[in-house]
């Protein structure tokens, strides 16, 4: 039993989607999250500054007493998580695109990957993608641009829409049946791309994995909180507060969100 925080952190407020099904999943857990919006996008960054940002999020959340830290960001975990994992004494749980799954569940065998550019340039992605999508083709597309409007809360606009059209049109009439969101921001595109998806594609993310893999990893450790009582979550950015209030409205009791400069 242990009441330390999971602690949990993005380039910014995308990685809310996966926090979310981690209090669900664990509601008896404390939580702090590093929301590092000043400086998203993460994606357009080199693997070295990816790997500069994770490191300086890691040390700020081990002086936050945290037992253990979730990279809810694929960007970081595809650049960072070997390094993290490998110069730290907690466990990590990282966050990859959901390609084995799709690829387990398709039958036109064409599966989309929307992801950041970071991502889909990093070695982990394609040895995830040639372990786990053999037979399978993967249609890759960049997201280039998507995350600072979803920053900005601007999600349901004529700008986003038609990022999306040029986006995925292309792999839509390659006759994909699977659409892998590979960035933990994405989730909240979920109502628009349902609104120009067909039906039939089915849209998968990480989140509720990711969710499993910590209780998993929680439970493995004995580090689990049993405790019902005073459970508590706090979120730090370092740009808009009210932005990220917005994308947790649906968050009640316990919660605060306060601007931290880091
Ligand atoms: N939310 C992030 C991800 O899952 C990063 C987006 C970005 O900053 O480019 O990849």
């Amino acid at each position: 039993m242990n009441r330390q925080p999971i602690g949990l952190f993005d380039s910014g407020i995308g990685g809310t989607s996966i926090w979310k099904e981690i209090t669900r999943l664990l509601p008896n857990e404390n939580t702090i999250f590093l929301a590092d919006s000043k400086n998203a996008p993460y994606g357009e960054k080199s693997e070295e500054q990816i790997l500069q940002l994770s490191i300086k999020n890691t040390e700020l959340l081990l002086k936050n007493q945290c037992k253990i830290i979730v990279v809810a960001c694929n960007t970081a975990t595809t650049n960072s998580i070997s390094y993290l994992r490998a110069n730290y004494d907690i466990p990590f749980i990282g966050i990859e695109p959901a390609i084995k799954p799709a690829a387990l569940q398709s039958k036109s065998k064409k599966v989309g990957v929307l992801a950041t550019k970071g991502t889909l340039s990093s070695s982990l992605f394609h040895s995830t993608s040639e372990n786990h999508a053999a037979g399978i083709q993967i249609l890759e597309q960049e997201g280039t641009g998507l995350v600072p409007l979803i920053e900005q809360g601007e999600i349901q606009n004529h700008k986003t829409r038609e990022l999306l059209l040029k986006y995925l049109n292309p792999m839509l009439e390659e006759g994909i049946d699977h659409l892998v969101l590979g960035c933990t921001h994405y989730p909240y595109l979920i109502p628009v791309l349902r609104q120009i998806i067909p039906e039939n594609i089915k849209i998968i993310d990480s989140g509720e994995a990711v969710a499993r893999q910590t209780k998993a990893i929680l439970n493995a450790y004995g580090i689990e909180n049993h405790a019902e009582e005073n459970v508590e979550h706090l979120f730090y950015t370092n740009a808009n507060v009210a932005i990220l209030q917005s994308f947790l409205v649906d968050v009640t009791s316990n919660t605060k969100i306060e601007y931290l400069d880091f």
